[in-house]
């Protein structure tokens, strides 16, 4: 059921008919089914949710919705909007946090033009002291992920990370190598229907992986980020960070804007730094059928709302 839910929701998240029906009912009023995960389509909507999240004392990082682009004309316009949203964030006084994924920058056209493209954000983001996020796609692209984000590194960029999944055989590898580095990493379960072949099927595995490289993390990482909204795992780490005397300061919890808020708010009370990944713009319907793939029965709101607004 793990990897099946997902695997068929990932499925469904190509079908351009199913992305108009839910592009149609998904953002329409202020309580579309859409915007229970996504902050809206457009950078204001994006602005006022960051307000309120920080309201709230807690963190966030910006994501411009979108990956897998074609042209180099849409990658161009991507990197576009990025550079655009550092202005607006700066402007709005907001925490300097954003997140980005490689295949919108061009990696799927080629390396090249993604490393200039990523270049072109980092430097006015280093400029203004913000921290850029890598985001981890599906397993084809993991190679040229960590490549691409080596490259950067050895050409001195240090305000970047990036994401590892514990669901990948690889990761704890790719753990120590982002150890070593000195590099932040952000630790997920990993989102994606991926084949056996290079990834846990079992999700008793991902979550036995995911504490074993969390520990890694905490005891030679920089600052690593622990992006989960699993109870067990987030236990797991704060046991095994009182267990070693770390402090709270060592590293971030991070959610996804929209799930597990008592949870957000119980940590954040407790002194813990939580950072939400914060989505927007108006390719968000890859990205919400991978909320709905992690919890089918997310598919009841989505069915209601529709409903509602037919
Ligand atoms: P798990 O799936 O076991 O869920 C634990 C509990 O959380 C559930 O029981 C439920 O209560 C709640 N929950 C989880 N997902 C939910 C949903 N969709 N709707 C409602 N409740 C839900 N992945 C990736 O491949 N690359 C990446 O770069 C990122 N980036 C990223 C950033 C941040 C800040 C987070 C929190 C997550 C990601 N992810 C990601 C997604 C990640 O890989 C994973 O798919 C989700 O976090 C769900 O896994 P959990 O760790 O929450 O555990």
């Amino acid at each position: 059921m793990y990897a099946g839910a997902k695997g068929i929701f990932f499925a469904l998240s190509r079908s351009a008919a199913l992305k108009r029906l839910a592009s149609k009912y998904g953002m329409r009023s202020r309580d579309s089914f859409a915007r229970r995960f996504i902050a809206g389509e457009t950078v204001e909507e994006a602005i006022d949710t960051s307000r309120r999240v920080q309201s709230e004392g807690l963190h966030l990082t910006l994501d411009y919705l979108g990956e897998s682009v074609r042209t180099s004309e849409e990658a161009t316009a991507a990197t576009r909007a990025y550079v655009g949203l550092l202005d607006v964030i700066v402007v709005a006084g907001i925490e300097r946090n954003i997140s980005l994924k490689l295949t919108q920058l061009g990696a799927s056209i080629d390396r090249a033009t993604c490393v200039d493209n990523l270049r072109r954000i980092l430097d006015p983001a280093g400029r203004h002291d913000f921290f850029v996020r890598i985001d981890m796609e599906n397993s084809p692209w993991t190679q040229m992920t960590l490549d691409i984000f080596e490259t950067i590194w050895q050409q001195d960029y240090r305000n970047v990370g990036v994401a590892l999944q514990a669901a990948l055989y690889r990761s704890e590898r790719d753990v120590q190598r982002m150890n070593e580095l000195g590099a932040r990493v952000r630790l997920v379960k990993g989102a994606y229907k991926e084949p056996d072949s290079v990834a846990y099927p079992r999700k008793a595995d991902v979550d036995t992986a995911f504490l074993r490289l969390t520990k890694l993390l905490l005891d030679e990482g920089t600052y690593p980020a622990i992006a989960t909204h699993d109870p067990a795992m987030i236990d797991g780490t704060l046991a095994y960070a009182a267990e070693r005397g770390f402090d709270k300061s060592r590293f971030e919890f991070q959610m996804l804007y929209g799930i597990r808020r008592d949870l957000q708010a119980k940590l954040s009370a407790a002194g813990y730094a939580v950072r939400l990944y914060i989505p927007f713009g108006r390719e968000w319907f890859p990205y919400f059928m991978r909320r709905l793939g992690e919890r089918p029965a997310n598919l009841g709101f989505v069915i209601r709302g529709i409903v509602r607004e037919k």
